[in-house]
This record gives structure tokens, C-alpha cells and sequence, in this order.
């Protein structure tokens, strides 16, 4: 079986077979991922704030998300990995956005990237032309809080529930794959699943989306607070906290390292 490419999603969306997709960051996290069947990784630049401590996605530079994605791409040398396109990789004008994006093919080895709002629809008919899949991103976007003034539910009010399906008709015209939806009301999520030919990807958008994505350290324990759209699978956070301490005090009483662990 080849590799899977872009097509294969809006097939299943005809068939009716949910996409899942999972952030990842590291190449352990990847291969797990890969493991799993999960069938699209998203090295997201909530990873800024997931597994770099920052307070926001904003501090997130092109060569962290490389880096990142160069090891998830280790990790897992045949899955779908989806770059995320930093704060101001994609702002500052077409060319340099191009040449950004092209480098998360040509030097991480991604297999599309995914830019956060109703982006400039000349911006995304070029990547698609210069042969770079993308993946949409409407509804919350992290990258705008500061104009956003928050992390909220977006298009609760009908206008703002009109202007993220035309934004969301436009990117599907424009080319894009397959769009992810951030916590936008259930009915809206079902809406733009309805209008589009695209797969929808949500967050928090309702079980009426063509797929769901969330972000690997909610749904393993890892963040701390668990948003109200993620469910934890795991807590491999208080998993870690409590291997750690055992070792700590295997350490310190002179158990670790036993005979088994030791060279003669
Ligand atoms: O960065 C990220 O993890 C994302 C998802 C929330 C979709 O963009």
C-alpha cells in the first residue's frame, strides 16, 4: 500500500468514515501515534505551549515547528504529518509565505501544511499550484487571541455563523483538503460539514464534523487542565509524577540500582 495522500480524505468523507487526527511532537509520541491508526499527525504549535511552556502559541518560530517536525517525521517515516504554520511564517507576503511552507516539505518532511483563519485566497491558491496541500483552520484561532481578546466560542450570532461558511466555501474553492473547525457550536460544525465537499476536522465543534483532531497532551493527562471539548484517556501525568518518585526514593534508600542493574 502506498503512502496515503490528500485524496484519500475526501474519499472517506463520501464514504462516511471519520478521519482522526492527533497532535504530535517527538518522534516517540509519532510512532505511537502511527501505532494506533490514528490517520493524520498534526505537529500543531500548541506544542509551544503543550511541550515548550510558553503561555501562548504566538512565541512559536519556524525553525521550533521544523525541528519538531523533523522528529515526528522520524518517528513515523509513512504517516500523514500535517505542519502547522507558525505566528507571522505566513503574513508577511506570498513569496515568503511559500518559501515557508515549502520548507516544511522539502526539509521536515511534512505532507501538507495548515494555516489558521480565512486565509488570503491568492496565498492559498499558490501553495496548492506550487504543489503544497493545505489544510484550512477556521473558528477559534490561537494565533489571533490577542485581537480575539480570548479563547471562545466562535459564531454563536448568525452573522458570524454566515461569514465562517463563506470563509469556509472560500478556502474549499481555493483548494484546500479538508478544514479544521475550533470550537464553533455543534449545529455550525454539522452546517459547514453540510455545505462542504472538503472533510471537516473539529475541535470542540460538535460530533456532526467529517473527523475529529485534539491535542495528544489533553487526551494523555499531560496539560494540566483538560479543556471541556477533550477527554482524557490516560494520566500518564500523574503516571510520570509517580514513577519519578519511586525512583527518587529507590535512589535514595539504596535499592536502585539493584544487582540485576549493575555490570560485574
Ligand atoms: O496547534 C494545534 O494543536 C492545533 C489544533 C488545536 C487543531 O492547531
Amino acid at each position: 500500500m502506498g503512502k496515503t495522500t490528500v485524496s484519500a480524505f475526501s474519499k472517506r468523507r463520501e464514504a462516511n468514515e471519520k478521519i482522526v487526527m492527533v497532535t504530535a511532537g517527538s518522534a516517540p509520541e509519532a510512532a505511537a501515534a502511527f501505532a494506533a491508526g490514528i490517520d493524520i499527525i498534526l505537529v500543531g504549535d500548541s506544542l509551544g505551549m503543550t511541550m515548550l511552556g510558553f503561555s501562548s502559541t504566538l512565541p512559536v518560530t519556524m525553525e521550533m515547528m521544523l525541528h519538531h517536525t523533523m522528529a515526528v517525521r522520524r518517528g513515523a517515516p509513512e504517516a500523514f504529518v500535517v505542519f502547522d504554520m507558525p505566528f507571522m511564517s505566513y503574513h508577511c507576503g506570498i513569496d515568503e509565505a511559500v518559501r515557508n511552507a515549502g520548507r516544511a516539505l522539502q526539509e521536515a518532511g511534512a505532507d501538507a501544511v495548515k494555516l489558521e483563519g480565512g486565509a488570503d485566497p491568492e496565498l492559498v491558491r499558490r501553495l496548492v499550484t506550487s504543489g503544497i496541500p493545505v489544510l484550512g483552520h477556521l473558528g477559534l484561532l490561537p494565533q489571533s487571541i490577542q485581537t480575539a481578546g480570548g479563547y471562545k466560542v466562535v459564531g454563536r450570532t448568525e452573522a458570524a455563523a454566515d461569514k465562517l461558511v463563506a470563509e469556509a466555501r472560500a478556502l474549499e474553492e481555493d483548494g484546500a483538503f479538508a478544514v479544521v473547525l475550533e470550537c464553533v457550536p455543534a449545529a455550525l460544525g454539522e452546517r459547514v460539514t453540510r455545505v462542504l465537499r472538503i472533510p471537516t476536522i473539529g475541535i470542540g465543534s460538535g460530533a456532526g464534523c467529517s473527523g475529529q483532531v485534539q491535542v495528544l497532551y489533553d487526551i494523555l493527562g499531560l496539560s494540566g487542565r483538560v479543556p471541556k471539548h477533550a477527554k482524557c484517556y490516560a494520566e500518564l501525568g500523574d503516571l510520570m509524577r509517580r514513577a519519578l518518585a519511586d525512583y527518587a526514593s529507590e535512589v535514595r534508600n539504596g535499592v536502585f540500582p539493584a544487582e540485576e542493574n549493575t555490570f560485574k
